[in-house]
């Protein structure tokens, strides 16, 4: 006997939120909607929701704190620039795509990554970024902003951005235009380098069958 359950954790708003709901439930997991904003439980099966910031999602797994997690590539990629993040990713998920790039003000004459030296790129990327420079053989500096990132070029903070780029209205809107692409992104599963509980064992691996025949059926 035991009320050990399996955890997931998930972005609890923003871009991969309902797609990642909707992943859930199609796996047959029928969520109970508690009090406890942080913690949903799932009815039928010894499974919780973690529900937190994407930011936070890699740590809480690579921690162990939760078994698994539903998170997008780039925050997997800024989070852990060393490791190898094949051994952590159990499957891409195919929602969620978006595009890491660079942009600079529309009235820019851009020649190429070059036209970067020395100046100032605002991102909340820097270490996607920062690589990303270093394998061009640019040299400029890193301004790192939690949000709003692409008001930086006209509030003079910066001379470019990189950001994520999906449908591009927020560049539009901003009088900015793409012009490098750094990484390709899609929502991806993970999971804690530990194995669950052996009583879990069975659940655990269910869960991943029912997520692999969800993502197969849905594209
Ligand atoms: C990203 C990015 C842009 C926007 C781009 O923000 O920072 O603001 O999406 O999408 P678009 O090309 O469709 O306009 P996100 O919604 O992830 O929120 P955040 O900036 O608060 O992290
Ligand atoms: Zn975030
Ligand atoms: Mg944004």
């Amino acid at each position: 006997m035991t009320d050990r359950r399996l955890r997931i954790a998930v972005q609890k708003s923003g871009r991969l939120a309902d797609r990642s709901g909707e992943l859930i439930s199609g796996a047959g997991l029928r969520i109970l909607k508690g009090a406890n904003e942080l913690l949903y439980r799932i009815e039928n099966q010894p499974i919780d929701l973690l529900r937190v910031r994407d930011d936070d999602i890699p740590t809480f797994v690579a921690d162990g704190v939760a078994e698994l997690g539903i998170v997008g590539y780039n925050v997997l990629a800024e989070h852990f620039p060393d490791r190898d993040l094949e051994e952590m990713i159990v499957q891409r998920l195919g929602f969620g795509s978006c595009t890491l790039k660079v942009a600079v003000p529309n009235d820019v004459d851009y020649t190429g990554p070059q036209w970067l030296e020395g100046k100032r790129i605002a991102t909340s990327y820097p270490n996607i970024l920062g690589k990303w420079l270093k394998d061009n053989g640019v040299t400029a500096e890193i301004v790192e902003m939690r949000g709003a990132v692409e008001v930086a070029p006209r509030m003079k903070i910066a001379h470019a951005i990189c950001d994520l780029v999906s449908t591009g209205a927020t560049l539009e809107a901003n009088g900015m235009k793409a012009t490098d692409l750094v990484l390709k992104s899609e929502a991806v599963l993970i999971k804690a380098p530990h194995a669950p509980p052996s009583e879990l064992a069975h659940t655990y691996d269910m869960l991943l069958r029912r997520f692999d025949g969800v993502t197969a059926s849905t594209g």
